[in-house]
């Protein structure tokens, strides 16, 4: 079958200084699917996805997102094209001045013309989806480092996206939340078919959540593959990889 494909990097190539971190890659993304991005830290995996909602630009060759070139699109289409992702950052960069409702809140006030009580109550449903219901007045400054991050999934879950890019989304949480996390995003791709890009550490997500996978290093993929094949591989370095990973 002919996959339809929503993301392409074509032999994109990223350095900051003298420093290479993307020196060759290539990459489909299907729409509708969960794609896990592996690899060591500090290979590139954050770098990899800012490219897809245009904080980053390749030095050279392309990232197509829905056939646009990201480093041509005018203003008018990229601020149409955000409007359908959200972006769950590796750091939950909330804003400390705003409670986390409002944080929560901020997609919604900025891009629809939505009165207030529809609005509280949007975001206490995302609070609560993602298991932090009573934090609505809460300051960033009084979260967890774990309740922070789900508060800034909730806020890139907020305006209903087509396309999610989660940066390490179950970093730092216990086991539990971790797994209620991972089935909340297997039931978007599943029920809602969010295409997902999902940078993970944790070969629970990937088990749980991922149909293909992707293994970053050296700048471009090493590894390229089904969840299935990935995670059942006896190539040698797939299985230490894979050995030294937290479930
Ligand atoms: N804006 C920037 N300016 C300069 N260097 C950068 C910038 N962003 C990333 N880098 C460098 O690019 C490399 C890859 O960074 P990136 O954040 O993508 O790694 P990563 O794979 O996400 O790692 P981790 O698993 O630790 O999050 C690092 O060496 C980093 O220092
Ligand atoms: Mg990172």
């Amino acid at each position: 079958m002919k996959q339809d494909v929503i993301i392409r990097y074509q032999s994109v190539r990223k350095s900051f200084g003298s420093k290479v971190v993307l020196e060759d890659l290539d990459l489909e993304v299907y729409r509708g699917e969960a794609f896990c991005i592996m690899g060591p830290s500090g290979c590139g995996k954050s770098v990899t996805i800012r490219h897809i909602i245009g904080l980053l630009k390749p030095d050279s060759g392309r990232v197509e997102v829905e056939g646009h070139d990201m480093s041509k699109i005018p203003p008018a289409d990229l601020r149409a094209l955000r409007s359908r992702m959200g972006y769950v950052f590796q750091e939950a960069a909330l804003l400390n001045s705003l409670s986390a409702g409002e944080n929560v809140a901020l997609p919604l006030r900025e891009t629809t013309g939505m009165g207030d009580g529809e609005i509280r109550e949007k975001v206490h449903a995302k609070l609560a989806l993602v298991k932090v219901p009573d934090v609505f007045d809460k300051m960033p400054s009084e979260l967890s480092g774990g309740m922070k991050k789900r508060v800034g999934l909730a806020r890139a879950l907020i305006t209903d996206p087509e396309i999610v890019l989660y940066d390490e989304p179950t970093a730092g949480l216990d086991p539990e939340i971790s797994a209620s996390i991972n089935e909340l995003m297997r039931e978007l791709a599943t029920e809602l078919h969010v295409t997902s890009v999902i940078v993970t550490h944790h070969v629970g997500t990937v088990r749980t959540v991922a149909d293909r996978v992707g293994l970053l290093d050296d700048g471009k993929l090493n590894y390229l593959g089904t969840a299935d094949s990935f995670l059942h591989s006896s190539e040698p370095r797939l299985v230490r990889f894979l050995g030294a990973k937290p479930d």
